[in-house]
């Protein structure tokens, strides 16, 4: 029997498939409301980067919390910890050394990437109590000419009224403050010059240090490295300091058997820079992670956790048996899995994979312009 036009049956099933179509229009219209509002987040943050800082507003918006409790969590860098200690923390601690001289409150840090120069900005805020402020191009950059050096004059303004101790810290300034080119636009060069200006008139001011980092310290202006009464250099940490660093970033794990092996790790990883040894720490300790992926046999222990089972599968006796568990990771509770130990091996193999990111060329370059 053919069914007619308006039978129960088909009604029904051509009900579903409008349904069908219905479900996946709305699917799509969802898909694309949800792109039409990322759009309008993003404009809206756009349209932050780029206003006028109003006079009325304050400079609150600049403040970052330390990243660090202090030097304790940075390693090595000794001689730079001192000098930012005597600028930072001495004037005010011991004011009477400083009688008669102004402490020279604008360093520059220079030096490859990923040596602890953020960090250690981070490190000095904590450890001296100072509010941090950090400013970026793009956060004082504005679309309308002139505006910018307004931004700048208006948040040192706005600082040398505070009465409390700050550290001004322009990371990658050669952002800002290149050199002059021939093709150097008016509104750099006034920025330039307001940057300059500030700097001059924050000398005597005893609250305020401003702190400057770049990666391309041969990029900057002289005038403007002038105006930067200390410029040290931050350099790849040599043995010693990688024995700091090795010991400070698995200092919550229980890894190595002896201080042996973490001084053959440090003459190993020679040429890295502190990033690339946090990185290499890193994917050493993901290592036994990452093998729970592949796993097929558990042992059950008897806090009730599940171990990779190391052995041989053959091996087990009935005795145990009913330890050994046979499943997926995906399958095990959650919060049952336990992995195994890092050993010195995890490390030996990251530092094989590790990308070096400084070259004996780059270091050259920085060494040159040191004895410049
Ligand atoms: N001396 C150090 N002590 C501790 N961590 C360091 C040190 N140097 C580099 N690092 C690691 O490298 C990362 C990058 O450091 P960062 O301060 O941003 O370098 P830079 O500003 O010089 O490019 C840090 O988050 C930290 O994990
Ligand atoms: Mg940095």
């Amino acid at each position: 029997m053919e069914h007619s036009r308006f039978h129960p049956f088909v009604v029904f099933s051509e009900l579903k498939i409008c349904l069908k179509e219905i479900s996946a229009h709305l699917k799509l219209l969802l898909e694309f409301m949800e792109k039409f509002m990322l759009k309008v987040a993003e404009f809206k943050t756009q349209k932050v980067t780029a206003r006028k800082i109003s006079s009325h507003e304050t400079i609150t918006n600049y403040i970052q919390h330390p990243t660090v409790l202090g030097f304790d969590d940075i390693a090595g860098l000794k001689d730079l910890k001192k000098i930012l200690y005597t600028v930072v923390i001495l004037p005010k601690q011991q004011p009477q050394l400083f009688y008669n001289r102004v402490p020279g409150n604008s360093i520059l840090l220079y030096g490859p990437p990923g040596t602890g120069k953020t960090k250690l900005v981070h490190g000095i805020a904590a450890e001296s109590g100072s509010i941090l402020y950090c400013i970026s191009l793009s956060d004082i950059l504005s679309a309308l000419v002139g505006e910018t050096e307004k931004n700048i004059h208006e948040i040192f303004t706005q600082l040398k009224k505070s009465d409390s101790r700050c550290i001004l810290f322009i990371d990658e300034i050669d952002g800002i403050c290149r050199k002059r080119g021939n093709s150097e636009h008016d509104h750099s060069r006034r920025l330039k010059t307001e940057i300059m200006k500030q700097m001059n008139q924050i000398e005597t001011c005893n609250n305020i240090v401003v702190i400057a980092a770049t990666n391309c310290p041969w990029d900057l202006d002289n005038a403007v490295l002038r105006r930067f009464k200390k410029q040290i250099y931050t350099p790849l940490p040599d043995e010693e300091e990688r024995v700091d660093l090795f010991h400070l970033l698995t200092r919550n794990e229980n890894v190595f058997d002896s201080v042996d092996e973490i001084q053959k790790l440090s003459e190993m990883s020679d040429g890295l820079s502190g990033s690339d040894i946090s990185n290499l720490v890193q994917d050493a300790l993901d290592m036994p992670l990452n093998e729970l992926h592949e796993t097929k046999i558990w042992k059950k222990c008897e806090d009730g956790f599940y171990e990779p089972y190391q052995g041989d599968i053959l091996e087990v006796d009935s005795a145990n048996y009913e330890d050994i568990w046979i499943s997926e990771l995906k399958d095990l509770p959650p919060m049952s899995v336990r992995a195994r130990n890092v050993t010195m091996a995890d490390f030996c193999e990251a530092i094989k994979q590790v990308q070096v990111t400084v070259t004996p060329e780059d270091i050259k370059k920085y060494e040159d312009f040191q004895s410049t």
